[in-house]
């Protein structure tokens, strides 16, 4: 039996409810603040990830979809293309199974030819290399003047590629193919910052002037280890407020402001046990005295810390303060503070930003170890804590990202942004008892031969009148029939006999208490729409 891939999952019914629901509720919270939809492709250029997330992030490292793109040559092509160039006077194409592809006479002498028409990596290389000076060294037997020719389309990845040279006894050729096409290297995913980003360079949307406000629902990929709350394709709501500085795009009104809809976005789907925790990580100059900071710091102490603490020490002092191991706990709590190294705009920008979440009532702790996982961020980082769900609290994470855009090219375009974990949102709501309330409002019961049409057609009408109804059918007998709606989730049962039908009234019983009565036709939908 084929299955999900690990870390995938299908959703299904009846929590596909609740995901829409909740998205439903995002869409309309993002339209009261002006925020616009924006869909990125699912896949980008690899360096736009590199550039954009970091090199040096565990997300570009260790966690990303990557592939070599390239249009398939067949074989046949090369083969064609190569003959073309040669004229060779004589050649038999080989099977497969003598290791090679063509035996062809070029210039007087026989060569063993083997094309590689995929990419080439060092490891296709090294198996053609093997098998054509195997298949020299047999042919040579009968021919001792035998050639072995490896032919290769010509691109900028071949030419990285330590060539066979003639000491291994193997001509080495690469041939122009018409419509050749760089083989690129493609990613999916792991973020949609860096995508919308370059989305907003790309199409000059700075040349608008004003701020863009953006949203976003949609899969992400990143290859982690799964567990409850962790995936390796999940899903992610976002938004992106960016635009030119002259448009107000670093002022600090716009930090609070998408931190107090994130604060009323989540009361509205329903969520209450969560905790903002806020930190600034300040521009790059302060990180790097900061940086510098914690490794004099840690220099006397890392030595009794974990190994992931020492080599974090060495490339990336601040992830330090992402240590989860008990014992380095007291150590952590001693090092220096990211607050004490912001320098005098940044420290305003703090103050002046938590100035007014307080004076709108949005509570948050300051928690300086946040250390967010991804290198473009500036100044305010803040993510939302949820306590029903265990290692993977993080319900969501955000905050500014000042340089991106001219890291990616483009011009000065200040932002800010966050993304929630939909999956761990549905979960966390979950936990609290939230779900989807069932919406059917009937459950469609034909009784006796011939009675499926009228019931259809009762159906129709309803459904056109906005009733939600599901239909049974002439063959059930009527304890079926209760036993489907009550799976459905109906909150009624309609009767569709032979009498009703004639007498326009229908037998129409609610099943939670039994309750029934006689309703006309003209009566019926507003009767149950929407299990008043
Ligand atoms: P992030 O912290 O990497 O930030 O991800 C945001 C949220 O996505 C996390 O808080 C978590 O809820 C969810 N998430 C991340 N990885 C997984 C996973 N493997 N399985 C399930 N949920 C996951 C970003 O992605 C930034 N682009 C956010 C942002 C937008 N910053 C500025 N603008």
């Amino acid at each position: 039996m084929i299955k999900a891939i690990r870390g995938t999952r299908d959703l299904l019914p009846p929590d596909t409810d609740l995901w829409n629901r909740v998205e439903a509720k995002v869409r309309d919270v993002f339209a009261r603040y002006n925020f616009h939809e924006i869909r990125t492709p699912i896949f980008e250029d690899t360096q736009l990830f590199a550039r954009g997330v970091g090199e040096e992030t565990d997300i570009v490292t260790k966690e990303m979809f990557t592939w070599m793109d390239a249009r398939r040559y067949s074989e046949k092509e090369l083969i064609f293309e190569w003959i073309a160039i040669h004229s060779p006077s004589a050649f038999a194409q080989v099977e497969k199974k003598l290791f090679f592809d063509l035996v062809a006479e070029v210039d007087g002498r026989t060569n063993v030819v083997e094309f590689m028409s995929g990419v080439p990596n060092d490891s296709s290389w090294r198996g053609a290399v093997g098998r054509l000076r195997s298949a020299k060294a047999i042919w040579q037997q009968a021919e001792p003047n035998t050639e072995a020719r490896l032919v290769v389309p010509s691109s900028k990845r071949s030419s990285t590629l330590r060539k066979p040279t003639e000491h291994l006894g193997i001509i080495y050729e690469e041939i122009e193919l018409k419509d050749y096409e760089e083989p690129h290297s493609l990613t999916l995913r792991p973020e949609n910052t860096a995508g919308v980003v370059r989305a907003y360079i790309e199409h000059g949307l700075d040349k608008r002037g004003t701020l863009q406000k953006l949203y976003y629902i949609g899969p992400q990929f990143r290859r982690e280890r799964p567990q409850k709350g962790r995936y390796r394709q999940f899903y992610q709501i976002g938004a992106e407020i960016i635009g030119p500085p002259s448009a107000g795009s670093d002022s600090p009104i716009l930090d609070a402001e998408l931190l107090e809809m994130l604060a009323a976005l989540l009361n509205e789907v329903g969520l209450r046990g969560w905790t903002l925790q806020l930190n600034s990580v300040g521009c790059s100059d302060d990180r790097a005295r900061y940086n510098q900071a914690l490794r004099s710091a840690l220099e006397p102490v890392v030595a009794t810390m974990c190994a992931d603490c020492q080599r974090r020490a060495e490339t990336n002092p601040l992830r330090v303060l992402d240590c989860k191991v008990p014992e380095d706990q007291p150590i952590i709590e001693k090092l220096p503070k990211i607050g004490e190294y912001l320098d005098e705009p940044c420290r305003v920008h703090f103050q002046v930003m938590r100035a007014m979440l307080d004076a709108v009532g949005v509570p948050y702790i300051i928690n300086e170890r946040m250390v967010r996982g991804l290198d473009y961020y500036t100044r305010t980082t803040f993510e939302f804590t949820h306590g029903d769900l265990g290692a993977q609290s993080a319900v969501l994470g955000g905050g500014r990202y000042d340089g991106l855009s001219e890291s990616l090219d483009g011009p000065k375009a200040p932002g800010i942004g966050f993304a929630i974990g939909e999956d761990r949102l549905i979960l966390a709501l979950q936990a609290e008892g939230v779900t989807a309330d069932a919406d059917l409002d009937a459950y469609i019961t034909p009784l006796g031969a011939g009675m499926n049409a009228h019931a259809l057609k009762l159906a129709r009408e309803l459904r056109r009148a906005g009733v939600s109804a599901d239909l049974g059918d002439e063959t059930f007998r009527l304890k079926k029939s209760f036993e489907a709606a009550e799976k459905a989730g109906a909150r009624f049962i309609v009767i569709v006999g032979e009498n009703e039908v004639k007498s326009g009234e229908f037998a129409v019983k609610e099943l939670a208490s039994g309750t029934q009565e006689n309703v006309a036709r003209d009566r019926l939908a507003e009767f149950l729409r929407h299990s008043q």
